[in-house]
């Protein structure tokens, strides 16, 4: 049996544009309704309006915490307008958490934008820095004090390989150059956001928060033991995984490392024969827990706590899930025994919900959500996952 720390935080998490539906103001529904994708956000999984009974499920799954996000385009939906109302919706979102003891973890940006601020040239813009934090300004002086995790950008480096380097996100650019801009304005909002965040903490005379990004990490394995191989997944592993995060803290701007972890990603992978045949998800990307534990690992070196934001697979084989999540905790179990300093695992996700341009077919959630009458179902993983996050063991 598997010890996890008393005060380990368990949870899972959403984004709101996945989830929430109708959010008619973002730069992704304008892309959606503009390139006519085929599977369109539309109602979502309708949790902007039933999101209390999806915390009730979430509170029965015993878990402690929860992650979502605020959709920037529902605050802000015009340059310089902001939503009081909206406004009032997320602090009663907050507060039905709190209600039920679930700490909640706030992102502020995970992948879209408001329709204007993409009009105005998005992340490349030079504004683009100073209209965020315009933005985090109104969010957290309305919800300082409630919200004690911050997350300023999800996945900054999926963010700009998908919109401005492969170009298959909004806005659809293909630039090594502009991803390189939009990364470096990424870092730049990051750091003014951190430092913004915490005067708003200490005017009011609050306890600091706990603040970082969600950064997306992946295992990188030669495929071949070669040293070329070897070299490649070293160099890839340095500048996909850790690069943002080095910039952040050597301006002294995180608090902990908030990581994102799915599978791995092979390196030399070309009529590689070695590649083993590892189990997939419905997406195809292979699970591969021992990256976990490798990466867990690697950050040792930061002597940062670190918080599992997002951990998940898209299948439509429960029992699979389980296995999945089963695994993971048991890498992060041996981590912990390995001297990393882990807050909590938060599963993505807490529902079924909206793939980006995958559409609705991939299911992530602990809770299955029928898009006919957006019934929600608890799957047995989240059962068995909730007996972990109630006993503290697996
Ligand atoms: C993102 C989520 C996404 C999940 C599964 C993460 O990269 O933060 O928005 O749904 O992966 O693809």
């Amino acid at each position: 049996m598997l010890e996890f720390p008393k005060e380990f935080l368990w949870g899972a998490s959403t984004s709101a544009y996945q989830v929430e539906g109708d959010n008619v103001s973002s730069d992704w529904w304008e892309w959606e309704k503009r390139v006519n994708l085929k599977y369109p956000s539309g109602k979502a999984a309708r949790h902007y309006e039933f999101y209390a009974q999806d915390f009730d499920l979430a509170k029965e799954l015993n878990h402690n915490c929860h992650r979502l996000s605020i959709e920037w385009s529902r605050i802000e939906p015009e340059e310089g307008r902001f939503s009081a109302k909206e406004l009032e919706h997320y602090k009663q979102v907050i507060l039905s958490l709190k209600a039920r003891s679930l700490k909640p973890i706030v992102t502020l940006h995970h992948f879209t934008n408001p329709i204007w601020f993409a009009k105005a040239g998005g992340w490349r813009n030079k504004q683009a820095v100073q209209y965020f934090l315009r933005y985090v300004e109104k969010v957290v002086g309305a919800l300082a004090g409630d919200v004690p995790f911050w997350v300023t950008i999800n996945e900054p480096m999926v963010y700009t390989y998908f919109s401005y380097f492969l170009g298959t996100w909004p806005p659809q650019e293909r630039s090594i150059l502009r991803a390189r801009q939009v990364t470096g304005n990424l870092v730049k909002a990051h750091i003014a956001a951190y430092h913004l965040i915490r005067d708003i903490y200490q005017k009011k005379n609050l306890e600091y928060p706990q603040i970082s990004i969600a950064q997306n990490m992946q295992a990188f394995i030669p495929c071949l033991p070669s040293l070329k191989n070897k070299i490649s997944a070293y160099f890839r592993h340095k500048f996909y995984n850790l690069e943002f995060i080095d910039k952040l803290i050597r301006k002294h701007s995180i608090d902990f490392i908030g990581m994102n972890y799915y599978s791995p990603s092979w390196v030399g992978k070309v009529n590689c024969a070695n590649q083993p045949a590892l189990r997939k998800n419905s997406m195809g990307w292979d699970i591969y827990p021992q990256g976990l534990y490798d990466l867990l690992m690697g950050l040792k070196k930061y002597n940062l706590p670190v918080f599992i934001l997002e951990n998940g697979i898209c299948t439509d084989n429960d029992a699979l899930r389980w296995d999945y999540i089963r695994e993971h905790l048991e890498s992060v179990n041996k981590a912990l025994l390995g001297g990393v300093k882990i807050l909590g695992y938060v599963y993505w996700s807490l529902l079924d919900n909206y793939e980006w341009d995958k559409g609705f077919a991939p299911r992530f959630g602990l809770v299955e959500v029928d898009y006919n009458t957006y019934k929600r179902t608890i799957r047995e993983s989240a059962r068995k996952f909730s007996e972990v996050c109630k006993t503290g063991r697996l």
